[in-house]
């Protein structure tokens, strides 16, 4: 298993550019199935994750080309409207292809999602969205296996808990129902908004994505189209806290500063100095310790989740106590374990991690457990004294692409033992 080696004290300096949001790609991916002609995607970035979902849409039968971040998908036949365990084990976000498989073909069969490190991650609320839609849905030895051979049907559809790939399967089953479905307490995340933005690209008639109703006309067909996927917020978030915790002076291009404007509102009163650098960059300068500063995480436009465990690496460095409390997930804050044996000092009272600043921590070895906890570690060990190792870096490379290059672009001594 690769490694990272890093050694702390380096502020980075520098251009950090940000990669197209992998949680934008997935859906997008899966919307490629609702249609037979070919469909483009520009900006999807070559991470693990992205390429476990290519593979799924092979397997089920599309013919997928990718080429320097440009994918491109015929969906013209499927012959096997399936995700098998084998794949879904390694990237749960396959279920994002249950809602496209029973609208385009009627059929889905669809492995459960395993849980992971951060929490159980069901499905209940697809999967009754679904039903709604008119889906016959059977759940048997880990499968989920949904039938809708008259088609689907329209539907009212309120999720009792805001769900970010739930709106996305849901959306994608309702474009070829016959009627109009509105969604309720639909997820309002960016990502949410792109996917609609490229379905109606593809004939679809979305109104309200983004916002907490969606309304989705059903059309007979889609057609094939072209699309760019927006930035991936998370990986712009990392960075401007990679800034910020080594003390240096960073520009973050490619992104979209509102996209993050929970985080940087947050570290503006934590001390760090951001401000705009030109369309679609945001330039982040810290010279010292930050102020210690509360964050509850909640779904978008509120603080996000998978930036609370970076933003933890930094308040363990601050002056004072800070308390975060992570609403999303049942058991995300496997991070601070970690962070202990770098000389962190945290409290965990449930939902709520208590840091009190220490003026430094020393490097260390430590344990990777998911994608975003990865990335809080590199960025305690950049900032920490001496040598950190980090193991079980392939859940780095699930999501952030060419991370390790990038960091060491702008000063960080970092490099990856294979
Ligand atoms: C998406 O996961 C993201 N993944 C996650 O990013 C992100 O952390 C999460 O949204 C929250 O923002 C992708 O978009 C591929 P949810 P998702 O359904 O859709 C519960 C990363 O690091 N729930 O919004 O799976 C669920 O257990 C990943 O890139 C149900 O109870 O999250 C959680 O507590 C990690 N039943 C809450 O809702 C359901 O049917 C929010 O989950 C679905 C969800």
């Amino acid at each position: 298993m690769d490694k990272f080696k890093i050694v702390g004290g380096a502020p980075l300096s520098g251009e950090l550019p940000v990669s197209g949001s992998k949680n934008s790609a997935l859906p997008a991916l899966a919307a490629c199935l609702l249609t037979e002609e070919p469909v483009v995607l520009h900006r999807i970035p070559q991470v693990k994750d992205i390429a476990t979902m290519q593979d799924l849409l092979t397997y089920i039968g599309a013919k997928v080309d990718s080429q320097d971040g440009t994918v491109r998908v015929d969906a013209e036949t499927l012959d096997r409207p399936e995700a098998p365990y084998e794949v879904v084990k390694t990237m749960r976000a396959s279920s994002l292809v249950l809602g496209p498989l029973a609208g385009r073909t009627g059929r889905a069969r669809v492995s459960m999602p395993g849980g992971c490190a951060i929490g159980a991650r069901p499905i209940n609320l697809h999967v009754s969205a679904l039903e709604q839609l008119g889906a016959h849905i059977e759940q048997s030895h880990g499968y989920v296996e949904a039938q809708a051979l008259q088609g689907l049907e329209a539907a009212n559809i309120h999720f009792d808990r805001i769900t970010v790939t739930g709106t996305e399967d849901v959306m994608m089953a309702a474009v070829l129902a016959r009627g109009t479905t509105v969604i309720r307490n639909a997820a309002r995340e960016p990502e949410v908004k792109d996917l609609a933005e490229l379905l109606n690209k593809m004939g679809a008639k979305i109104q309200g994505a983004g916002t907490s109703i969606i309304a989705i006309e059903g059309v007979e067909r889609l057609h094939g189209a072209e699309h760019t996927i927006i930035p991936d917020r998370i990986e712009a978030g990392t960075f401007l806290l990679a800034g910020a915790i080594t003390k240096g002076d960073v520009t973050v291009t490619g992104c979209n500063p509102e996209h993050i404007a929970a985080l940087t509102i947050k570290m503006g009163q934590a001390g760090a100095d951001i401000e705009d650098a030109g369309c679609c960059a945001l330039r982040v300068r810290c010279r010292r310790r930050p102020k210690a500063i509360d964050i509850t995480t909640e779904e978008y436009p509120g603080f996000a989740t998978d930036l609370q465990a970076q933003y933890m690496s930094w308040m363990a460095i601050a002056h004072g106590i800070s308390f975060i409390t992570e609403t999303i997930f049942e058991n995300r804050f496997m991070h601070t374990q970690e962070l202990a044996r770098m000389g962190a000092n945290i409290r965990i009272e449930g939902r709520q991690a208590i840091v009190a600043g220490e003026d430094r921590l020393t490097g260390a070895q430590v344990l990777a457990s998911d994608l975003r906890a990865s990335a809080s570690l590199v960025l305690a060990a950049m900032m920490a004294e001496g040598e950190s190792l980090i193991d079980r870096v392939y859940h780095m490379d699930r999501g952030y692409e060419r991370f390790e290059e990038k960091l060491a672009a702008v000063g960080a001594h970092i490099e990856r033992l294979k």
